[in-house]
């Protein structure tokens, strides 16, 4: 058996980078390849769910019955990825371990659950294109990139205190300016929001509807 470096790509990349956890739910892209299979049967000892999707019914059946995948879908024979990512995972995707990108990826990522991870493993399916099809995420792989959405409203409550703080103190002492495009009057606002998305403003947008002064 030469389980090797694929075997130890799909360990680290399912436990280490995307730390899928007991009674999580896994998605795994070619998951009848070298890596994808250790993926989803060391998923499945951990306690995910595991749903893996292949290009051939043959491969699919394999995951099912053999690999003991939870589901597995030919997305060859799929019209709507998102709609085969939603019958397999009515409740979301916690972890996508990603082997091929492109259309797949794109799906996938509507489908996640908040604070889900994916590990980028690969990107099989823009290899061989002379431009990739979408964002060029292969950047992330070699470069280990870490990409992590985030909310600022996460951020409210003790964590604004420290940011207040120290913020202030820069501003203080002249290390921190903030750069604002005022515009006058509120019959002012719509052209410079319109502005916003043409790159008209310098700095914050700002409308001063009226002076402290004028009151
Ligand atoms: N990050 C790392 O350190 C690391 C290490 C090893 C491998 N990898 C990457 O991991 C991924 C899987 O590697 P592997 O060794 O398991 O691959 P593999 O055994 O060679 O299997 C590749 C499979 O990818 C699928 N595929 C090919 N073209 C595709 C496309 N256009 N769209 C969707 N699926 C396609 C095919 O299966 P279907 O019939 O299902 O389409 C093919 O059998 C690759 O992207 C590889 O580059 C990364």
């Amino acid at each position: 058996m030469n389980i090797g470096v694929p075997g130890l790509t799909a360990y680290a990349g399912l436990f280490e980078v995307a730390k899928a956890k007991k009674g999580e739910y896994v998605f795994v892209s070619a998951a009848s390849g070298a890596v994808g299979q250790i993926v989803g049967q060391l998923a499945k000892i951990a306690g995910c769910y595991v749903v893996g999707s292949a290009g051939s019914d043959q491969k699919v059946n394999l995951l099912k019955t053999e690999l003991g995948f939870d589901d597995a879908f030919n997305y060859k024979k799929e019209d709507d990825l998102s709609a085969a990512l939603k019958r397999c995972f009515p409740e979301g995707i916690d972890v996508y371990f990603d082997n091929v990108g492109g259309a797949t990826l794109e799906a996938v990522l509507r489908r996640m659950r908040p604070r889900g991870r994916v590990a980028v493993c690969g990107q099989v399916s823009q290899y061989n294109l002379e431009r990739p099809d979408g964002v060029d995420l292969f950047q992330l792989v070699g470069k280990h990139i870490r990409m992590e959405g985030f909310l600022v409203s996460e951020y409210a409550g003790d964590y604004y205190r420290r940011f207040e703080e120290e913020m202030a103190r820069h501003l203080r002492e002249g290390k921190v300016v903030c750069v604002e495009d005022v515009v006058e009057g509120i019959d002012a606002a719509p052209a410079a929001l319109v502005g916003l998305f043409a790159g008209r403003n310098v700095g914050k947008q700002v409308v001063a509807v009226t002076r402290e002064s004028e009151n």
